[in-house]
């Protein structure tokens, strides 16, 4: 049976790593006011549900496999951390945020893993595992496409040339991360970003399985799942929800 349960060793790291953090540089970065008040509030949850979401994702991922991770941040410490002193995995981490990037190394020193300040799509190697988490909907990069997302798009103002460039730019992005799975692989990600996944799975003829269960995030707040893509010679094909097991894995 697979253990759910993280070591002891791994929470006490996960903890130390959200001690070592420097919260009022974070806070002028992931918030507009920049006041103490955001990680005072945030900083307990993020911690609590990036364990439990830990917890859930150990048991998914095979040992020493490798993951990629675009646009990770303080929500994603705890599962990095998971993946690299109790599985033994490696994991390349991306963020476009140079400043971000450098306070969250600061914070990993002692840990074999590190931040890299650059766009996940230079990532170099095959993965089994891609984080893709409420990057693809995110409103400072695509405005438009990230309103008609979730739901808030304003039909008087809403410019659908705009939105047809972000679309362009976000399905370039997602591909190229997926071209680089060797699979059968696992793919987590917000459910709002699911679409992109299934669409590219459709196009390349790949057999998904999107789980049915979604776990809270403390920070951007969007649930995530997982989404499980079929070995390379399933003959079934399509798109599942709700299925209990996808053959090949
Ligand atoms: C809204 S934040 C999400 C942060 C985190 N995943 C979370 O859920 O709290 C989006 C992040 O994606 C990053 N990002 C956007 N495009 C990227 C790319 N091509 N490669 C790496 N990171 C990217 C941005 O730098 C930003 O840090």
């Amino acid at each position: 049976m697979v253990r759910r349960i993280l070591s002891p060793g791994t929470v006490e790291a996960i903890s130390r790593t959200f001690q070592k953090l420097n919260y009022s540089s974070l806070g002028r970065m992931y918030c507009d006011e920049g006041d103490d008040a955001f990680w005072k509030d945030r900083r307990g949850p993020c911690q609590k549900l990036g364990i439990k979401l830990a917890e859930v994702l150990r048991g998914r991922l095979r040992p020493r496999g490798r993951s990629l991770y675009v646009g990770a941040g303080v929500a994603e410490i705890p599962v990095l951390v998971m993946e690299t002193i109790e599985l033994g995995r490696s994991v390349a981490v991306y963020n476009l945020r140079a400043e971000e990037v450098s306070v969250l190394n600061a914070a990993l020193t002692g840990l074999p893993l590190r931040f890299i300040s650059g766009r996940a799509q230079s990532a170099v190697g095959s993965f089994d595992h891609l984080w893709i988490a409420s990057v693809l909907n995110d409103p400072e990069h695509f405005p438009q496409l990230s309103a008609l997302s979730y739901g808030r798009a304003n039909p008087v103002t809403f410019d659908p040339a705009a939105f047809a460039r972000e679309r362009r730019l976000v399905a370039k992005l997602a591909g190229t991360c997926l071209d680089k799975l060797r699979r059968p692989a696992l793919v987590t990600t917000s459910v709002e970003e699911i679409p992109w996944i299934t669409d590219w799975c459709a196009r390349r003829k790949v057999t998904c399985f999107v789980e049915p269960n979604e776990y809270p995030t403390a920070l951007v707040g969007d649930p995530v799942c997982f989404i499980r893509i079929a070995g390379a010679r399933k003959r079934a094909r399509g798109v599942r929800k709700g299925v209990a097991r996808l053959k090949g894995w």
